[in-house]
């Protein structure tokens, strides 16, 4: 086989643990319910877990509100449940990715009890506090992400602190030594336990402006987006000395051989492009989150094919996302028919592919009533639909009342839908869920689709075409983005993966084929003669 790294031939399953399984009958996911289930991804064929934050916190934001960073939450049991957790995957073939939050803490934090009890206490710099300005008010202009000024006034010493997401998320200041030392032995503690790597969150946000200087107003704000929207994040994100803490990030992994640093950022390719380092000597993979917000067309998606992977560093890898735990479901987004062809998409591209939990059983967006929305995204900015609970509801293993996540109330309302469940799914042939299967055991048999390259991105119509291509192995993708049929003109070869489950196996002649409303088709092209 290749030279390629584990990570990038994998995977990624990202587990949101609250909702995953309740082994304990509290209604929240916990590490032995995620234990449980290892086998599930395995026969899935995943090759590693992404854990979203499961360490101590008051869960104001679910767990991105850390209060010990080298601890497990109650709720989600012991370090010997994690530990248990690891050894598990690890015996299975499976890696585990765990959720690294190092821009913010929760004000819960020992850190901020600290900082912010006097200011000569020798942990004041570890946030970012400043005066306010001359008429009292904050400092700055600059916004939270979930609404309303980022800075907050601390009576007890006269200074506002700064967070870029909720009040009771305090930013750490990267800008002080003692901080990254402090974090990078959190790296280290998970590292030293198994982990195989992170995702960071936030990365792109980790340093602010040296000067503090005011936002400029972003003129292109549309009403009923985000507050912070309104102004362009000119000094509150990207900013050039985020690299230097980065590439510290990835020297510390590469201490201990072949681990993933995954950075989640939101900027466009050419800035996205940047967190690989100009040496390969940054991210492993700056998340790409282009198929989540691309309008579903062929057009638009043969453009962002194809722009992605000329902006790629040379030594870069590139990586896909389509769902996580801040967007809407890919089915919900797109439709069930076309979840399928976006799994064939994401599936076939040249990157390694991130799944979330529940997409490859169809999940789709839960309706949460006005008395059980939990999101603080929702709860503090009210009705212009940010709230991220609908994609955060339990898994679906069966049919019954708690779809078989839990045996006490789940935490959010079970989303439901006619056979979208596990148990439903596991031995019928035409379901998301054999096609998910036999769609990863196509990827993970053929290095073509792994390590070759994409070529001949092509759209027409409503049809997406590309090749992927290794030495003499040859597939051909065609995906039909809109419902009605259309004819696309393919190569000589075999059928051998269709999103609709027909003609599977079967000889392809060529030169065209009528390809079905919302299908999507793989063929292994004959050799050239
Ligand atoms: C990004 C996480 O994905 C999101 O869920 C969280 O609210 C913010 N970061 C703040 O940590």
């Amino acid at each position: 086989m290749s030279e390629l790294a584990w990570w990038q031939r994998a995977v990624i399953y990202q587990v949101y643990p609250r909702s995953f399984q309740d082994e304990n009958g509290d209604g929240i996911g916990d590490l032995a319910g995620i234990t449980a289930r290892l086998h599930y991804l395995r026969a899935l064929g995943a090759d590693a877990l992404w854990i979203s934050p499961v360490y101590p916190s008051p869960m104001v934001d679910f767990g991105y509100d850390v209060a010990d960073y080298c601890a497990i939450a109650p709720m989600f049991g012991t370090l010997d449940d994690f530990d248990r957790l690891v050894t598990h995957a690890h015996e299975l073939g499976l890696k585990v990715l765990l959720d690294f939050v190092p821009n913010h803490s929760s004000d819960k934090h020992p850190w901020f009890t600290e900082s912010r009890s006097s200011r000569d206490n020798p942990k004041r710099d570890w946030y970012l506090w400043r005066d306010p300005a001359p008429d009292g008010g904050p400092p700055n202009n600059w916004l939270s992400r979930m609404g309303g000024s980022a800075w907050e006034w601390d009576r007890l010493t006269g200074q506002y602190y700064y967070h870029a997401f909720l009040r009771e998320q305090p930013d750490l200041n990267w800008r002080n030594a003692d901080v990254r030392t402090a974090m990078d032995c959190v790296m280290r503690f998970w590292l030293d336990r198994g982990v195989d790597g992170f995702r960071v969150d936030v990365l792109w946000l980790l340093i602010k402006d040296a000067l503090f200087r005011d936002n400029p107003p972003n003129p292109q704000f549309k009403a009923g987006e985000p507050d912070h929207h309104r102004q362009l994040q000119t000094y509150t994100e990207d900013q050039p000395e985020v690299h230097d803490i980065v590439r510290s990030m990835r020297a510390t992994l590469d201490e201990y051989g072949e681990r993933v640093l995954i950075g989640e950022i939101y900027l466009p390719v050419p800035q996205l492009v940047s967190y690989y380092g100009p040496n390969g000597d940054g991210a492993n993979m700056p998340f790409n989150f282009q198929l989540i917000s691309a309008p579903w067309n062929a057009t638009e998606i043969a453009r962002i094919v194809s722009e992605y992977d000329h902006a790629l560093p040379l030594h870069a890898w590139p990586n896909w996302v389509l769902g996580n735990h801040d967007n809407p479901r890919v089915a919900s987004r797109i439709g069930v028919r076309q979840a399928r062809v976006a799994a064939m998409l994401l599936l076939t591209l040249r990157g390694t592919p991130t799944l979330y939990y529940g997409d490859e059983i169809g999940m789709t967006d839960g309706t949460i009533p006005p008395d059980r929305v939990q999101d603080p995204a929702e709860l503090r900015q009210p009705g212009i639909g940010q709230g991220r609970d609908p994609e955060r509801t339990p898994m679906q293993w069966d049919g019954s009342p708690n779809a078989g996540f839990s045996s006490g109330v789940p935490w959010l309302p079970i989303s439901g839908g006619d056979g979208i469940n596990v148990v439903d799914q596991d031995s019928k042939p035409s379901s998301m869920l054999m096609f998910y299967r036999r769609l990863l055991a196509l990827r993970g048999s053929e290095p073509a689709l792994v390590e070759g390259a994409i070529e001949r991105v092509v759209s027409s119509g409503s049809v997406l075409t590309y090749e992927r291509h290794l030495g003499d192995h040859r597939f051909f993708i065609a995906l039909n983005m809109a419902g009605a049929d259309a004819q696309v003109e393919v190569p000589q070869g075999t059928l051998v993966l269709s999103t609709t489950g027909c003609h599977e196996g079967e000889r392809i002649e060529g030169p065209s084929l009528l390809l079905a409303g919302d299908e999507g088709i793989v063929i292994r092209a004959s050799k050239p003669a």
